[in-house]
């Protein structure tokens, strides 16, 4: 019995202590930006996840915010309140499904129609846990959804963000990209058998692009930068089962912030001034981070774009480089 008391004990007290150390060690975004007359784009902005309060922040700044999601009614939520909060009325929805290529170029042909100026890309819709199945474009799910269509967004909306320059694109990450096995260019567009691989997988590409993409992007006023948004409670984690929802969810529950606080290091990096000269870097609870180990390879990372052109089946017109 008394035993039971005390290891009950222990373990409330290293919960506890956690969730000390994770507020006193959370860092936020205390830029006064002012984003007036700049657009920006952020994918998977739905409610009440990390890229909502992402799209909230910059509204609030008085940014013209394009919200790009699949869901349309999650969508036109999060737009409703959005404005309600902000009374900033130049939010919209576009449609953007990761899933398909045809649809990010859709998507990129409408902004490159629309709009005149595009400031802030921030590529944040990912998902975690999805089956092993290939997409209407023969890719991979998860690595299409995470990474190949964020690279075709990207590549397709250059111009628009050199144009409006200094401009920025900011890709969330993970610090999963520092887990997994050997990530292997020539396989990216195989299944990989060890659990939760081709997140890990998908989250490192997200790394070495942004940094081979500021290598390309040098003598232009256009920055990119990658980062780890922390533990956050979000809709993520749904797509697990049974006991690795269990341990993921304890992982999440124990280290976990809001999303507003998850959100702080995406808008630490889209509006921060004097960071330009990090392009390329990592950024992690509001500061830059060294690179994971893993992504400290420029060969990677030059192999990795290479290949990607080629999956995403990038035309010599599409091609801003
Ligand atoms: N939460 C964490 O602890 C954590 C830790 C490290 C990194 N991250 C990264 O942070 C980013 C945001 O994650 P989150 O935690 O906010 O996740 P979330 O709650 O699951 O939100 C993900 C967003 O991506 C969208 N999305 C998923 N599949 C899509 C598709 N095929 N096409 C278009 N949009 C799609 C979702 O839209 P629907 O609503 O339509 O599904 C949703 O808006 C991700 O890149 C994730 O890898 C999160
Ligand atoms: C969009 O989200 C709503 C609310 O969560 C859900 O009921 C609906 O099925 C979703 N639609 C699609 C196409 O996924
Ligand atoms: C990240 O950045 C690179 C270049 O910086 C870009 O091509 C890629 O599509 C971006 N998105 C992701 C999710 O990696
Ligand atoms: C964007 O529009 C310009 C002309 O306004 C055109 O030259 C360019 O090819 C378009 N790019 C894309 C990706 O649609
Ligand atoms: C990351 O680096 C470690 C140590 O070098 C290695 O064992 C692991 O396979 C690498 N993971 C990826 C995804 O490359």
């Amino acid at each position: 019995m008394d035993l039971l008391l005390i290891s009950v004990f222990i373990l409330a007290a290293i919960v506890a202590g956690l969730k000390i150390y994770t507020k006193l060690t959370l860092r936020t975004c205390k830029s006064q930006v002012c984003l007036v007359g700049k657009t920006a784009i952020v994918t998977g902005a739905n409610c009440g996840i990390i890229g909502y309060e992402t799209a909230l922040d910059f509204a609030k700044r008085g940014a013209k915010v394009i919200l790009a999601c699949r869901n349309i009614s999650k969508a036109q939520e999060a737009r409703r309140k959005i404005i309600e909060e902000t009374h900033n009325h130049k939010i919209f929805v576009r449609v953007i499904d990761l899933a398909s290529f045809e649809s990010v170029r859709a998507f990129a042909e409408e902004i490159n129609k629309t709009e005149d100026r595009l400031d802030i890309l921030v590529n944040n819709a990912g998902a975690v846990g999805l089956e092993h199945k290939r997409t209407v474009d023969g890719r991979p799910l998860l690595m299409q959804v995470n990474y190949f269509s964020s690279f075709l967004l990207t590549n397709l909306l250059l111009n628009l963000l050199k144009k409006s320059g200094p401009s920025r694109i900011v890709n969330v990450s993970s610090l999963g990209a520092s887990m997994g096995s050997k990530l292997d260019v020539n396989n990216i567009d195989n299944f990989v058998p060890r659990f939760n691989d081709d997140y890990y997988h998908s989250k490192l590409c997200n790394v070495l692009f942004t940094i081979e993409l500021a290598k390309k992007l040098q003598g232009t006023s256009v920055t990119t930068y990658s980062l780890h948004p922390g533990f956050v409670e979000t809709e993520i984690f749904h797509n697990f089962h049974g006991i690795m929802k269990v341990l993921f969810m304890i992982i999440v529950k124990l280290f976990s912030m809001t999303c507003e606080e998850g959100a702080q290091t995406n808008i630490y990096c889209s509006v921060t001034q004097g960071i330009e000269k990090y392009s390329g870097e990592h950024f992690d609870h509001c500061r830059k981070v060294d690179r994971y180990k893993n992504a400290t390879d420029p060969d990677l990372a030059k192999n990795l774009w290479k290949k990607s052109e080629e999956l995403v089946g990038l035309t010599p017109e599409e091609n801003p480089f």
